[in-house]
């Protein structure tokens, strides 16, 4: 009753499901789904309309990783000295834990990963944590709290997002974090989609971009607040949150909540009308791109796409950019190579520098990487070679 629809990104298909050679020789089908975007009047929460379940796209073949890009590895590394220094938890919780790029740096016997995608479990349970591989919901909260009581610090990063029951996710939290614990959460920061025209944030995974003001309503349901947030530069700008029980007085609110609080309504995001001026942005960035790859396929120029991300899985299906004009995606990911970009089928090959050099322009599919591609691949630059990017408007860099 209270969600606007403000954006139709099309028919796609579930954006991290790439195929195989299998899939694509037997036409095997794809889930479609229709990718519209609303957002909450009330709330301010911003959301896709059509929900995925869970098992549907979480499963024991997910393929995306974290440690696969230095920034990420680092950011969680900086996180993990900052979480020590300033909280130094008991025991520590991890909702979302892939592949272990922020629990590595906790010891073993103080830590323990939820990681519904069995492949992923695989991994930490390999380097020794206690991992459950389940989906993060109350049964599961009630199993961990019968086993650790003294969880007092819980951290997720770009999962919680990902899942449809709100009220699970934050019920579950208050069930098995202490009265003193601290709660982190980190996701993509709505504000900075708007500015950025990032319109790949929505795909199915992505039910929820947060902002500050929505994340505020979400948690005061519980008795939970944002006390402290801190912007960074991870999945294209995000915010991380630390939220604290409103019980414990341990913590002032920082006034960069404040700050947030301000800008976020300076640039409209509780009104509607901000969302259709949106809205225009993308059809406008839509129809740049289009003719951008259309002017140099008339010059007959070849070009690849690099970084095969869930992203430019939403870009290419809605500017309906398919193998024709884009001949194959470069990535480093070892669950995508090998296979097809789903929806538009394009291909995804290992990196390799040659195959990069055999490009005129690369599209720039992980732009939220770009300092990092742009820094590994000063050779091709320096040989005239260019980018492409949508992010924030189409251009040629
Ligand atoms: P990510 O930015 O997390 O995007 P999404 O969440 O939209 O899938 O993924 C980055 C992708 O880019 C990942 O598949 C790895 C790939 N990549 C490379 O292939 N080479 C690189 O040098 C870097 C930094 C990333």
């Amino acid at each position: 009753m209270y969600i606007k629809k403000f954006l139709d990104l099309g028919m796609q298909p579930l954006a991290n499901r790439y195929l195989t050679k299998k899939d694509i020789l037997k036409k095997t089908q794809e889930i479609f789904y229709h990718l519209e975007v609303g957002f909450n009047i009330k709330t301010k929460l911003v959301s896709i309309l059509k929900k995925i379940p869970s098992k549907i796209i979480f499963d024991d073949k997910y393929p995306y990783r974290s440690s696969m890009s230095r920034t990420m590895i680092l950011s969680f590394k900086k996180l993990a000295k900052n979480i020590i220094n300033n909280y130094n938890p008991n025991f520590i919780l991890e909702i979302g834990s892939n592949d272990g790029a922020l629990i590595r740096n906790f010891s073993k016997n103080k830590a323990i990963c939820v990681e519904p995608c069995k492949n992923l479990a695989k991994i930490t349970k390999r380097m020794g944590y206690k991992t459950y591989s389940n989906y993060w919901d109350i049964q599961l909260a009630k199993k961990i709290k019968s086993k650790t009581k003294n969880i007092d610090l819980i951290y997720s990063a770009n999962t919680l997002s990902h899942i449809n029951d709100t009220n699970s996710v934050f019920n579950s939290i208050c069930h098995v974090l202490t009265d003193d614990g601290i709660l982190i959460i980190e996701e993509p920061s709505f504000l900075e989609c708007l500015k950025k025209v990032a319109y790949d944030q929505f795909y199915n995974e992505h039910v929820y971009v947060f902002s500050l003001s929505s994340i505020i309503n979400l948690v005061k349901k519980f008795n939970l607040e944002v006390f402290d947030i801190e912007k960074i530069n991870t999945h294209g700008g995000s915010l991380r949150y630390h939220i604290k029980r409103v019980s414990n007085n341990k913590f002032k609110i920082d006034n960069k909540v404040k700050i947030q609080l301000e800008q976020e309504l300076k640039n409209g995001i509780n009104k509607y009308s901000t969302y259709i001026k949106f809205k225009n942005k993308v059809i406008n960035s839509k129809k740049k791109l289009k003719k951008i790859f259309l002017r140099l396929k008339k010059r007959n120029k070849k070009i690849i796409g690099y970084g095969a991300t869930a992203k430019s899985s939403t870009v290419l299906n809605f500017c309906n950019i398919k193998n024709e004009t884009l001949e194959y995606f470069l990535d480093t990911t070892p669950g995508k190579i090998g296979k097809y970009m789903p929806g538009t089928h394009i291909p995804i090959k290992g990196y390799n520098r040659s195959l990069l050099n055999e490009a005129d322009y690369a599209f720039l599919g992980a732009w939220n990487l770009k300092e990092e591609i742009f820094k590994k691949e000063r050779r091709y630059i320096k040989n005239g070679r260019k980018f492409i990017t949508h992010v924030p408007v189409p251009k040629i860099i």
